[in-house]
């Protein structure tokens, strides 16, 4: 994962910007004074009803308490402090729909209308403090306002990105005992109007009526297709708020009140529903917001290119945005809808200024060429953000060339679904980049990478060969995920097991530092994929190909992709009478089963039958080895093989 270059200039940031930049490198210093003074100041951007009266309670880790005593409602922080504060006429979101066209522009006074209509509706169909919301939705304001209505009585949302089968979605909402599923009657796909609320109508039938929580769906119309609605549980958004009152008196709740639950892969089939927090999630957003992003709220016109059904989507389009009092953008499509210039276009009909977007959006852009970007007026833009996977050094250089104009600063901000916000990215203004690196922890957060021991690894050089550690969090940080729901024990396995002695968080990726103690983030080493900047586990995919019924065995892995940094290649082992279909249309069809069961997002580039799988003595699958076959590599070390002969059946039938 090296690159050989000659030299490494360092991009510092320009005077100009550096001059009004919200970040100050006294940041730094000023959070290892006091770490938790530190915290405190960043709590205190928020409005409480109730000030905190401890800031940290770690005394029952990896368990935490922010700011226990305090007491504030997340939804107030984000709508209505902002039209108290005067700003009611400001923007809140600038929604682009993907037909071309189709565009709607909300302030903060209409947000918050909006917000108190839907938690008015919650209220009268009997949703309270604590119940499980289900959103199913494209990116709709009616999205943002279903998660802020939820989060202003308190109830738990559940986004599920609207890419997932209704199978995915039916286990998320079984597992969240959800009371309620809100959805639209369809979305647009790349120009076509496709159902979406039949997807609920599935994942419901297909649940033991016993294991049946939900007693409403409510369904915003979207297309206007004809969409079945079963009386008495199913009602329409619109129907639903003409008839409530645009007046609701937040509640304010307890700091470590649940705020959300988002469901992510992990290394096993089953996905886990990680919890978080309202006072030290929101704060951790908004202040990473500020400051990484350098939000200038009176000015700026923020742009997340992220889906709501994504950890990104929850901190950095809905709550740390808002939290903010930003003008953003809400893009509905993808960037090739109606063709390649959307994003482009939308950046200049908006003016954009800060732009985050994903490695593997950068890559497809570069593959487009730059003379089709330079056909846009991009000057409004004034800093760009990466987030998803490690972005490699030469698309960071086409973003800040070809986008950036060879002057905004890129900020790189790795981070995760469990750590909620934030935790390694240059303040800019302040820091001196190296293409590819997310750089050294934010002020108030602190990360080591570590050996197999514990030990903390030497800077490496910047070329040739250098030490991959462990990237560890060793303090707790306000945002950090509360646990997994209904399973405390996977809560500690999971994150805290790998380094027990330590007290420490593993995150599951591997990285080193570069010469200046930079930390230079390599990627999962663990069986997670990362996909396009989604996260995929390696289980699940396994899972859904072995529930076919044509399937005995199977094993998965990623392999490195030019455009979506890993791509899935799936090697399956066919039960005797599955092998008379004939091998394409196997394929096709186990292609299929995995986009009906997971995703399409989810779909291998290549599935390959062979007549065995390469295994240790104790029987696990050799991912390792699998790997080098899909990246054409010469095999690494075989000698923990069973039976070394199978890579010649592989290779034979690749
Ligand atoms: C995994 C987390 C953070 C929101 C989107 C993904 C990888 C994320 C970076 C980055 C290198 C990154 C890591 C991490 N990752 N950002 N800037 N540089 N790797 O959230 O689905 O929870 O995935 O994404 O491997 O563990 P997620």
């Amino acid at each position: 994962m090296t690159e050989t270059q000659p030299e490494l200039p360092l991009f510092p940031p320009s005077a100009e910007f550096a001059a009004s930049a919200n970040a100050t490198a006294a940041m730094y210093d000023e959070a290892d004074a006091d770490r938790l003074a530190f915290w405190a100041t960043q709590a205190n951007r928020l409005s409480w009803n109730t000030p905190f009266t401890e800031v940290l309670d770690w005394s029952g880790a990896p368990f935490a308490k922010w700011f226990g005593g305090g007491k504030l409602n997340v939804a107030f922080n984000c709508v209505d402090r902002h039209v108290l504060a005067g700003h009611g006429d400001r923007v809140a979101i600038h929604w682009e729909g993907e037909p071309v066209g189709d565009a709607r522009s909300l302030t903060y006074a209409e947000l918050k209308d909006e917000v108190c209509r839907a938690a008015n509706v919650l209220t009268d169909l009997g949703v309270t403090a604590g119940d499980r919301v289900a959103i199913y939705m494209p990116m709709v304001p009616e999205a943002v306002v279903a998660m802020l209505a939820c989060a202003r009585v308190g109830a738990l949302h559940s986004v599920v990105f609207a890419g997932y089968s209704s199978t995915a979605l039916r286990a998320r909402i079984e597992d969240a005992e959800a009371k309620m599923v809100i959805t639209t009657d369809g979305q647009f796909r790349r120009g076509a109007a496709v159902p979406l609320k039949t997807g609920v109508d599935e994942a419901l039938e297909g649940l033991d009526p016993d294991a049946n929580t939900v007693e409403h769906v409510l369904v915003v119309r979207r297309t206007g297709m004809d969409t079945p609605m079963t009386a008495g549980r199913d009602l329409w958004w619109d129907e639903a708020m003409s008839t409530v009152s645009n007046e609701h008196t937040p509640q304010a709740f307890d700091s470590e009140h649940p705020l959300f639950l988002l469901y992510t892969s992990g290394t096993t089939g089953k996905p886990k529903g990680v919890v978080h927090s309202s006072a030290g999630f929101l704060t951790q957003a908004a202040y990473t917001h500020y400051y990484v992003f350098d939000l200038k709220p009176e000015t700026d016109v923020y742009w997340c290119t992220a889906d709501i059904g994504w950890v990104t989507g929850h901190t950095y389009i809905v709550y740390g945005p808002l939290a903010n009092g930003a003008t953003q953008v809400l893009y509905e499509g993808t960037p090739a809808s109606p063709d390649e210039h959307r994003h482009f276009q939308v950046i200049d009909k908006y003016g954009v200024t800060i732009y985050y977007t994903a490695p593997t959006v950068i890559r497809t852009f570069m593959r487009w060429g730059r003379e089709l970007v330079r056909e846009h007026d991009l000057s409004s833009l004034r800093l760009l953000g990466s987030v998803g996977e490690p972005i490699n050094p030469e698309a960071w250089r086409w973003y800040r060339h070809v986008m950036g104009q060879d002057n905004t600063p890129i900020v790189d901000t790795w981070w995760q679904t469990e750590t909620g916000a934030a935790m390694i990215a240059p303040l800019p203004g302040v820091t001196h980049c190296k293409p590819g690196s997310a750089m050294r922890a934010l002020p108030g957060i602190s990360a080591k990478i570590v050996d197999d021991d514990g030990n903390e690894l030497a800077p490496s050089p910047d070329f040739g060969e250098h030490t991959t550690g462990y990237l560890v969090l060793d303090k707790p940080w306000p945002a950090m995920l509360r646990g997994i729901w209904g399973d405390p024990d996977r809560f500690v396995e999971t994150y805290w097991s790998r380094f027990a002695e330590q007290g420490w968080y593993f995150a599951g990726d591997g990285a080193r530092y570069g010469s200046d103690g930079e930390i230079w983030v390599l990627g999962r080493i663990d069986d997670v994929m990362n996909v396009s900047g989604h996260r995929i586990s390696t289980a699940e995919v396994e899972s859904a190909l072995v529930g076919h019924a044509g399937v005995a065995e199977a094993a998965v892995v990623g392999a490195t992709d030019a455009t979506t940094g890993q791509a899935i290649c799936a090697f399956v082992i066919l039960k005797e009478h599955a092998k008379e279909l004939g091998r394409d249309d196997m394929v096709h069809e186990l292609r299929a089963e995995v986009a009906r069961e997971i995703s399409p997002i989810a779909k291998p580039r290549e599935i390959h039958v062979v007549p065995e799988l390469p295994k240790t003595r104790s029987g696990k699958i050799m991912r390792r080895l699998l790997r080098d076959v899909a990246e054409g590599r010469p095999l690494g070390d075989t000698s923990a093989l069973l039976d070394a002969s199978v890579f010649e059946a592989i290779r034979a039938a690749k």
